[in-house]
């Protein structure tokens, strides 16, 4: 899979909010504690991980799909919590240099032995700013995710307990060599700036088309 026009499009005319456009940094120590704990309940007490409609972005063998904490449904706000921590917010805000909001966040998705992440970028309005945090894992080599602009591409390793800020929207990004280990569990948040006037019109007005074509 590559980026198809639309993305590379999108991915012109979005402004660069960081000199990079992604980092690598730990994860507040509280936040990260509240976040292993959601996944150990939720995978060793309630046994709550369902496996996740595939959308089309990943790939696993077909014993090994990935699999999701019981979503809102699971009744769990403290994801929630650390999505609209004014903490977690201030590091991303920092990295992007704009004021942001919360929009969605998943996770934790447990990703298995062989998965793969094709290359895209994220949904043009919802997730201009990201956080991909690691949560735990039991890995047999690190499964690096590539971030690519500008024809450079970087591959990160996201160490557990670490988190890539990054901007989805400019970067493509991928995992294509297969998850070698066991597990990953990955939670994810995403931010879109809180003044729209910070986008340009013809981004505005692209990415509002574009936005149902981005089922992920
Ligand atoms: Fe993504």
């Amino acid at each position: 899979m590559t980026l198809d026009n639309l993305s590379l499009r999108l991915q012109e005319m979005v402004p660069h909010f960081s000199e990079r456009g992604y980092a690598v940094v730990p994860v507040p120590e509280n936040l990260y504690s509240t976040l292993l704990e959601i996944f150990i309940e939720g995978r060793y007490m309630f046994d709550a991980f369902l496996p996740e409609k595939p959308h089309g972005i990943v790939e696993s063998a077909d014993r090994a799909p990935t699999l999701v904490l019981g979503g809102t449904g699971f009744g769990d706000n403290r994801p929630s919590l650390i999505h609209e921590s004014p903490q977690l917010i201030q590091i991303l805000e920092d990295f992007c240099g704009c004021s942001l909001k919360p929009t969605y966040w998943y996770g934790p998705r447990l990703y298995q032995r062989g998965a793969i992440l094709h290359e895209h970028i994220d949904r043009p309005l919802s997730h201009i700013i990201s956080a991909s945090m690691h949560v735990d894992s039991d890995l047999d080599e690190p499964w690096n995710i590539s971030v690519e602009s500008g024809g450079i591409k970087k591959e990160v390793n996201i160490e557990k307990g670490h988190m890539l800020l990054y901007e989805g929207v400019r970067l493509n990004h991928f995992r294509k060599a297969p998850l070698n280990g066991r597990w990953y569990a990955g939670t994810f948040m995403h931010y879109t700036v809180s003044d729209s006037r910070v986008l340009p019109t013809d981004y505005l007005e692209l990415a509002q088309q574009a936005q149902p074509c981005f089922r992920f």
